[in-house]
């Protein structure tokens, strides 16, 4: 059995583990909700990076074979470094990109994360390979953390939160909305009900949750007995609770 980390800043990497659980049904899992330090957004590499140590050290210490950073600004800020520390392997989030530029009937192609992803230069490469044929249109979704973090999943402010960084992305033509942050997934019953009914949505977390299955058949690890889910949190972890029993 593998026993698998997963962090993020918060309660939006459960979004991560609602995918990976569909297909690895039987391991052990770890979740860290770094909620003390919540959001990462505007946070410096540097800080994320500190944060990303002393979060795998306590993975480890509690016999994590792998990691998942289920945080997109997270991956963009510390992935890097903690590959070249820690042996384990890690898994991060890749910006959905090229599926929304591959799907586009309108040629452009609608982008939702935090500040610190849409700088960082994984997302800049990615963007990079597809932004001549198609049109990329960016958009921080400003106040989206704090409202999953805040279980404020649905209403008339969480409406107006969401249409602020959703509306100006369908005003540019996008027909594809790629969710670059983990958190968001949680408010897509809010997007969907803003957004035109051909609008898509696209949620990389099914692909990462596939790589993940493909570096456990790497590791040799047999399937395990589980499910088993232990929920650790860095602040009150009343959230991560409440929302783990919706995933
Ligand atoms: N869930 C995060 C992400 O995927 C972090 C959001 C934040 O803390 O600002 O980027």
């Amino acid at each position: 059995m593998a026993t698998i980390g997963v962090f993020d800043s918060g309660s939006g990497g459960l979004s991560v583990l609602r995918e990976i659980r569909k297909i690895l049904p039987r391991e052990r899992y770890i979740y860290y909700s770094d909620n003390a330090n919540c959001p990462y957004g505007e946070k410096s590499p540097g800080f994320i990076i500190e944060r990303g140590r002393a979060i795998t050290e306590e993975l480890l210490a509690r016999g994590a074979d792998a990691i998942v950073v289920a945080c997109n600004t997270a991956t963009a800020a510390a992935i890097a470094a903690l590959r070249a520390e820690y042996s384990i392997p890690f898994v991060g989030m890749e910006p959905a990109v090229k599926p929304a530029a591959l799907g586009t009937k309108s040629g452009v192609i609608g982008v939702l994360a935090t500040a610190g992803t849409l700088k960082g230069s994984k997302y800049l490469k990615t963007r990079g390979l597809y932004a001549g044929s198609v049109r990329v249109v960016e958009h921080v979704g400003q106040g989206f953390v704090e409202l999953v973090e805040s279980l404020e999943l649905e209403g008339p402010h969480a409406e107006s939160v969401v249409r602020a960084s959703l509306q100006p992305l369908l005003d540019e033509g996008a027909d594809i909305i790629v969710l670059g942050c983990t958190h968001y997934p949680f408010l897509l019953p809010v997007m969907r009900k803003i957004a035109p009914s051909g609008i898509r949505f696209i949620d990389p977390a099914p692909a990462v949750a596939r790589r993940l299955e493909d570096v456990l058949a790497t590791l040799g690890t047999l399937p395990g007995g589980g499910p088993s889910v232990e929920l650790l949190a860095s602040g009150p972890s009343d959230t991560l609770e409440k929302l783990f029993t919706t995933i």
